[in-house]
């Protein structure tokens, strides 16, 4: 097998007693989307802010194409092909929807000519055409979380990382979130995602691996993961799995 895109090995994060990742051990293919799933306070976030270099790991080893992440700074590993959303999105409010994205844009292209044609096509492409020249301060909470998307692929990235990119959305918007999500892995974009929109996230990964207090209770094909009983009741409590047997 080839090496994977992504391997952690006993990747742990406390904060004061609570152990937030707890000996996460990670593989993701080249190619994959896997899906990150898990209760409130599971962990999720806090994997995402290792992997993106935001927070230090106490403990554990991060690889990505090959190489160590450990100790590189956020820029250092979206410049190796690693980029994400945040679950709070924080556009810069008075910038314009396309300036925002040019930031993005800049860390593949240092020249701004080239990074604002670049940041143009992907506002056009998430369908934020039209609200270009606007104050990001404007936009929708569907909006602001394309912007979202829209900053994170302007950096041009080989493994996108998805924090809640659903979360608040309605139907129809969810529905346009998931289109993107599967065009923008057609376009070659290895994808891990965390949701809580369990329709979405079983649709959209080939794999998913359920955290709960940092730690992997279970991981498998999606259909499989959606009737295992330790999810069932880490969503849910120990309670609903014993009943049904009655
Ligand atoms: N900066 C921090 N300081 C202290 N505790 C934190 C910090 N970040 C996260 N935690 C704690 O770590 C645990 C995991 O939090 P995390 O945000 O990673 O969960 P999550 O799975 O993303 O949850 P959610 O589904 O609600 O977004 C929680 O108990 C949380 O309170
Ligand atoms: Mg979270």
């Amino acid at each position: 097998m080839s090496a994977p895109l992504l391997e952690t090995r006993g990747l742990s994060k406390h904060f004061g007693g609570v152990h937030a990742v707890a000996g996460l051990d990670l593989a993701m293919a080249e190619g994959e989307v896997l899906g990150l799933i898990g209760p409130n306070g599971a962990g999720k976030t806090t994997v995402f802010n290792l992997l993106s270099g935001f927070l230090r790991p106490d403990a554990g080893a991060i690889r990505f194409r090959g190489g160590s992440l450990l100790g590189q700074s956020p820029h250092a590993i979206c410049r190796r092909g690693l980029a994400r959303t945040f679950q709070i999105v924080r556009p810069f409010p008075r910038l314009s929807v396309l300036d925002n994205v040019m930031v993005g844009a800049l860390a593949r292209h240092p020249a701004a000519p080239r990074a604002r044609a670049h940041a143009r096509a992907i506002v056009e492409r998430l369908g934020l055409g039209a609200k270009a020249a606007q104050p990001a301060a404007g936009l929708t909470l569907a909006e602001r979380k394309r912007l979202e998307l829209a900053r994170a692929l302007a950096t041009e990235p080989a493994l996108l990382l998805l924090d809640e990119v659903m979360a608040g959305l309605n139907a129809t918007e969810i529905a346009g979130v998931v289109a993107l999500i599967r065009e923008i892995h057609r376009g070659g974009v290895s994808i891990l995602i965390t949701e809580h929109n369990m329709r979405a996230v079983m649709a959209l990964s080939h794999r998913i691996v359920v955290l709960n207090f940092g730690e992997i209770v279970a991981e498998g094909a999606p259909a499989a993961v959606a009737n295992h009983p330790r999810v069932v009741e880490a969503y849910l409590g120990e309670e609903y799995v014993a009943a049904p047997s009655r």
